[in-house]
């Protein structure tokens, strides 16, 4: 069973649940009376995405894009973009909503992109960030929680495409990745 892969929970589903409250609340009082493009970086970020969309009064569009950097735990720096979003965004105020910040590489790649569209903002939350393992400079306007230097899974955040369903964030056991 998945469950017991686990080493030990970081984060309970209701914590994540209240985080992403607040964070939507702050970002609805930042965005006052403005329209958001809120853009959900597949697959990670889905149920992060859609936990803090509920949160944010305000009218907003929502679109996807998937990219491609991971295999397994070891990040290659390499950015592809698998499929990109539906519709021009200049002038358009537009978030992006990633799972974790690691390297800074997948961010970085995507606010670059994104820019040259000239939106009217472009700002990033992220649910999770480890600074600790920063390669390229990268910063989040809105983090949920700052994590160490493990490798996480749940909530949307895999390991081999496995655990994305697991409603925590938990730290995976070592031997589940080293074998
Ligand atoms: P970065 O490009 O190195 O910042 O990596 C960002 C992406 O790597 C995230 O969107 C995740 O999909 C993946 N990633 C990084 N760290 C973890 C982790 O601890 N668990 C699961 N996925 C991770
Ligand atoms: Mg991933």
């Amino acid at each position: 069973m998945m469950y017991d892969d686990i080493e030990k929970i970081l984060y309970t589903e209701e914590q994540i649940k209240q985080r992403a409250k607040e964070l939507g609340q702050q970002i609805a009082k930042d965005y006052a009376g403005e329209t958001i493009v809120m853009v959900c970086i597949l697959r990670g970020s889905c149920i992060f995405f859609a936990e803090l969309v509920k949160h944010i009064p305000n009218y907003v569009e929502l679109e996807f894009i998937t990219v491609s950097s991971y295999c397994s735990t070891n990040t290659s720096g390499e950015v592809r973009l698998i499929s990109d979003i539906s519709k021009p965004i200049q002038g358009e105020n537009v978030l992006i909503v990633e799972d974790i910040i690691d390297t800074g590489y997948t961010l970085n790649y995507l606010k670059k992109l994104l820019l040259a569209r000239n939106p009217k903002s472009l700002k990033v939350v992220t649910l999770l960030d480890k600074p600790s393992r920063r390669l390229v400079e990268c910063e989040s306007d809105y983090v949920g929680f700052e994590v160490p230097n493990e490798f996480v899974v749940g909530f949307g955040l895999d390991y081999d495409q496995k655990y994305r369903n697991y409603p925590h964030i938990g730290v995976l056991k070592k031997e589940i990745y080293s074998s």
